[in-house]
C-alpha cells in the first residue's frame, strides 16, 4: 500500500498517543504528545492508507536539528517504515536548510541504533547514566548526521 509522509496535524494525535504508549517503555506524557507545535517544530506522521503507522517529533534552530522522538506502531515494526520515516525527516530538514541533525538513544536500544546508523548517523559521545530504567540507569548515546 502506498505511504505518505505529512506534517503532524491535530487529527493524527489520537493515533500517535496510542502508538506512543505501546511503542516505548518510557513514553512521553500525553500533554507532550498533544502540545501545540512551536515555530521550530518539525513533526511528521507516516500514513499508510488511512492509518498512522509512525511519527517523529523534531526541531530545527539555526541549521541545527534534533530528533526528539520517533516511533512505529509495534504491529508495523520491522517492515521498513522506521527507515522510510527517518529518510523523510532528513529530507524535510534538508529542504528547511538543516546542516546537522542530533539525537540521543538509549544504549540498550540496538534496533533504533542500527536504524540511525543505517541512514548515516554516527555515534560521537555518551552520557553516562542519563536515562532511567526499570532497575537503575543507562547511558545515552549521542549521534549526529551531517547534511551534505
Ligand atoms: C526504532 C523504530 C522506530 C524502527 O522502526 P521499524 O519500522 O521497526 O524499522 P525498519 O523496519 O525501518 O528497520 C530499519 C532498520 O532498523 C534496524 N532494525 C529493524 N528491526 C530490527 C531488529 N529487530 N533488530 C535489530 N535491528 C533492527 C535495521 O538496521 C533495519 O534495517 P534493515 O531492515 O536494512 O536491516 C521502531 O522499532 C520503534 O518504534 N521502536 C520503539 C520506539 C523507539 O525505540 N524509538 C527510538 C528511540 S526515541
Amino acid at each position: 500500500m502506498s505511504h505518505n509522509i505529512v506534517s503532524l496535524a491535530p487529527h493524527h494525535l489520537d493515533a500517535v498517543w496510542q502508538i506512543e504508549q505501546h511503542a516505548h517503555a518510557f513514553p512521553w506524557s500525553e500533554s507532550l504528545i498533544r502540545q501545540t507545535p512551536s515555530k521550530i517544530a518539525v513533526n511528521l506522521a507516516l500514513e499508510v492508507g488511512q492509518q498512522v503507522v509512525g511519527y517523529c517529533y523534531g526541531q530545527l534552530v539555526a541549521g541545527e536539528a534534533t530528533l526528539l522522538n520517533i516511533a512505529v506502531a509495534p504491529e508495523c515494526q520491522g517492515k521498513g517504515y522506521g527507515k522510510i520515516l527517518l529518510d523523510g525527516f532528513i529530507d524535510r530538514l534538508t529542504e528547511l536548510g538543516a546542516e546537522e541533525i542530533w539525537l540521543e538513544v538509549r544504549a540498550s536500544n540496538s534496533r533504533a541504533y542500527q536504524l540511525y546508523e543505517s541512514v548515516g548517523f554516527n555515534e560521537i559521545n555518551r552520557r553516562y547514566g542519563y536515562y532511567p530504567t526499570a532497575t537503575g540507569r543507562e547511558d545515552a548515546l549521542i549521534m549526529t548526521y551531517l547534511v551534505l
